[in-house]
């Protein structure tokens, strides 16, 4: 059993990152290790290049990510954490994989349309060959699961074609076909300002989300303000139709708790949204302020760069043998 998974460095985590994806990969590090698996997950910063970013701001989002994810809980002695640019494989293969890949895969999927919009001439080369750089971060590994979110299963399919395809045109078995692995539990956490809108990092709104560096007043403050409707909280969750606002924030305390939203409406149904407002502040406190803290400790720190530079090297030679394979099979002799 193999797991990886990437997430883009752009800007702070929010709670939307940590309940529908980091916390997934944190309780999955030790499922994985005690059936002797091995996990990796890494910080896709060759795939920023599809954004446009300074210099600072891309090493400072590098580092800043870096330290929230071992905030949140992923552990170097127990998963490989890396930077992908620091893993050169990554874009080797990536070019190999380029050979493989059709413009008509690629112009068909979702996130190059909607990121490159009617604009497809001055969008980068980047952004469109996003989900062949995605496919080579999974296929290097002999990736077997693959967690992510609903949105990434597109990205993921493309790898398992490109993969075939591979196989197929060399005659040779040097990928393994890699699976999504989308957490039933993972939670789709919504807008605090709009429950029809996902909780995202590019919402104009500060207010729309809970950021992990967040302090107990800015959380209690949000909650507050949270978009509500003027009903009392239903009895159960079929009581939740047409009422998206209710519904994110029972799903929040739900997933905070690890209970069903029925669960929690038997507790909280019947009352108004003021006292289930303070009763979610203070969960969402316990559970941010120690991620929070560790993170303030981290940001920065020589102990970072530490864990990315071994992770690297860690991940190099776990990726090694694939890309020599990858080159082998297309008759080229690399320079390695
Ligand atoms: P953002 O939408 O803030 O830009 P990303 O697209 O970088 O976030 O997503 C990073 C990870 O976090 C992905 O695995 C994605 O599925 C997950 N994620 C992002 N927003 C949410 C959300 N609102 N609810 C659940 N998961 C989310
Ligand atoms: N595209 C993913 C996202 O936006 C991040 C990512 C890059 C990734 N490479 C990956 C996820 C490989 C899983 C496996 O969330």
């Amino acid at each position: 059993m193999r797991v990886l998974s990437g997430i883009q460095p752009t800007g702070n985590l929010h709670l939307g990152n940590y309940l529908g994806a980091i916390r997934n990969w944190v309780r999955m590090q030790d499922e994985v290790a005690a059936k002797g698996g091995q996990s990796l997950y890494f910080l896709a910063d060759l795939h920023s290049l599809s954004d446009h970013m300074t210099r600072e701001a891309r090493r400072d989002a590098l580092t800043d990510m870096a330290a929230a994810l071992v905030a949140c809980g992923i552990d170097s002695t127990k998963s490989v954490l890396f930077n992908q640019a620091r893993v050169p494989a990554h874009a080797e293969l990536c070019w190999l994989l380029n050979g493989t890949a059709r413009m008509g895969w690629l112009n068909r999927m979702t996130q190059w349309k909607d990121k490159a919009g009617k604009n497809r001439d001055g969008a980068s080369v980047a952004l469109f060959d996003y989900p062949v750089l995605q496919a080579a971060d999974v296929l290097l590994y002999q990736t077997t699961h693959v967690p992510v979110g609903d949105d990434q299963k597109q990205h993921l399919e493309l790898a398992r074609d490109i993969a075939v395809k591979f196989n197929a045109d060399t005659g040779r078995e040097v990928f393994t076909l890699p699976e999504p692995t989308i957490p039933p539990a993972a939670a789709r956490i919504m807008s605090l300002r709009d429950g029809s809108a996902k909780m995202s990092k590019s919402d104009p709104s500060d207010m729309s989300r809970v950021n992990l560096t967040d302090d107990a007043d800015t959380i209690a403050q949000k909650i507050r303000k949270a978009k509500t409707d003027p009903e009392p909280l239903p009895g159960d969750v079929a009581g939740l139709e047409g009422r998206p606002e209710a519904k994110n924030l029972i799903t929040i305390m739900a997933a905070l708790d690890d209970r069903s939203a029925d669960a929690v409406l038997a507790e909280y149904g019947g009352a108004n949204f003021g006292p289930f407002k303070a009763a979610l502040a203070e969960r969402l406190v316990v559970a941010l302020s120690p991620i929070r803290e560790r993170y303030l400790g981290l940001r920065r720190s020589p102990e970072i760069d530490a864990i990315l530079i071994d992770g690297a090297t860690r991940a190099g030679a776990l990726a090694a043998p694939t890309l020599a394979a990858a080159y082998d099979a297309l008759g080229l002799v690399s320079g390695r």
